[in-house]
């Protein structure tokens, strides 16, 4: 009986990642078996997926896997694989760490965009004293009204900001404007000054972060994709900033990442960038459900935070 912990990409290998969740799961129960992956003694002993990006096709090498894992609130990388074994289980990390960061970056991208603190530190480097006017009641749009986005328009609510969401169900009782489904997405967008983008990626939402969506913003509005990089088409992005229709964007997540050198967006003067950490999982915090849900798959009971299928989170 064995707990496998997978990851392929290059920032898991530098930063001791699987090292990470091995010792915050070995507090949990000094004696789990962990592996991690590629270092497998014995396929047939796997019965529990921690993971991460992986391979295409791995999953379908442990024949008696009882339960898979995100290590984050994700599920795409999971899911955009074509050959993933059929009935197993899937579950995301909802954790309170995940929430509060999320909300501690997106307070952050907001308020340096609204308060104008960019352009403040580019006036001190020239020794310029010079007073920016504030927007009057700029409205901040958040695109999916989960357990981040809920949170983050609660964050944003209490510092006196105008929010409004969008979810693909409605959603009775929010003591927020809210739109739901296709149908309300143009009314959503266009009063929307500052939109965030905080949905999973599906097939809905992939490229949800186009041309005819973002021109349906307010002119001059700012971007947050804090998301997936799949859900913005990039060139379309460079097109909306050289028409002044936005008026810049922060990017915590690409279609390629590590984000390739020489693409344009590192260079671009309105767009701000970070390497994919808007929320990053505490391994510490996260390991009691990684470790039930182990359990739980292994006495064949329904995991937490199971994903459903059918919606594709
Ligand atoms: P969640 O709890 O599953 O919430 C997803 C929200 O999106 C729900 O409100 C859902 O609507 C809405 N939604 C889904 N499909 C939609 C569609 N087609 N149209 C309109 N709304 C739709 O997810 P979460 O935990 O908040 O996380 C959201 C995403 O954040 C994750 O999937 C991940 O990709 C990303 N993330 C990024 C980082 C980072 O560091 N950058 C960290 C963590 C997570 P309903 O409420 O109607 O279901
Ligand atoms: C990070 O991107 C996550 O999905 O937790």
């Amino acid at each position: 009986m064995s707990l496998l912990i997978i990851s392929n990409t290059p920032t898991a290998k530098h930063n001791g990642w699987a090292q990470n969740w091995v010792k915050a799961l070995h507090q949990k129960d000094p004696n789990l078996d962990i592996q991690i992956w590629p270092e497998v003694s014995d396929p047939n002993s796997v019965e529990f997926v921690l993971v991460w990006v992986y391979p295409q096709g791995e999953l379908r090498k442990y024949p008696n896997l009882k339960g898979i894992s995100s290590t984050g609130a994700g599920v795409d990388h999971i899911l955009s694989d074509a050959k993933l074994p059929p009935n197993i289980p899937i579950a995301r990390l909802i954790d309170p760490h995940l929430v509060h960061n999320m909300s501690q970056y997106a307070v952050w991208a907001v308020l340096n965009h609204l308060r104008g603190f960019e352009a403040y530190a580019q006036a001190q480097a020239r020794s310029l004293w010079v007073p920016r006017s504030l927007a009057s009641e700029p409205q901040v749009g958040i695109m999916g009204l989960g357990q981040l986005g809920r949170q983050v328009a609660q964050q944003l609510y209490n510092l006196g900001i105008k929010v409004i969401g969008w979810s693909r169900s409605p959603k009775a009782g929010a003591d927020m404007q809210t739109y739901h489904g296709d149908e309300q997405l143009k009314v959503f967008l266009n009063q929307t000054d500052v939109l965030i983008c905080l949905l999973p990626l599906t097939a809905e939402t992939r490229n949800i972060l186009n041309q005819s969506n973002l021109k349906e913003l307010r002119k001059g509005a700012y971007l947050i994709n804090v998301a997936r990089g799949e859900h913005l088409v990039e060139k379309d992005l460079l097109a909306a900033l050289d028409s002044q229709q936005l008026s810049g964007a922060c990017l915590d997540v690409f279609q390629t990442e590590p984000l390739p050198e020489g693409h344009p967006f590192w260079q671009h003067p309105k767009i701000r960038i970070t390497p994919h950490i808007a929320s990053v999982t505490d391994t510490v915090s996260a390991a009691a459900q990684v470790l039930d849900n182990y359990q739980r798959a292994l006495a064949g009971k329904p995991l937490l935070n199971a994903i459903d299928l059918t919606k594709g989170y």
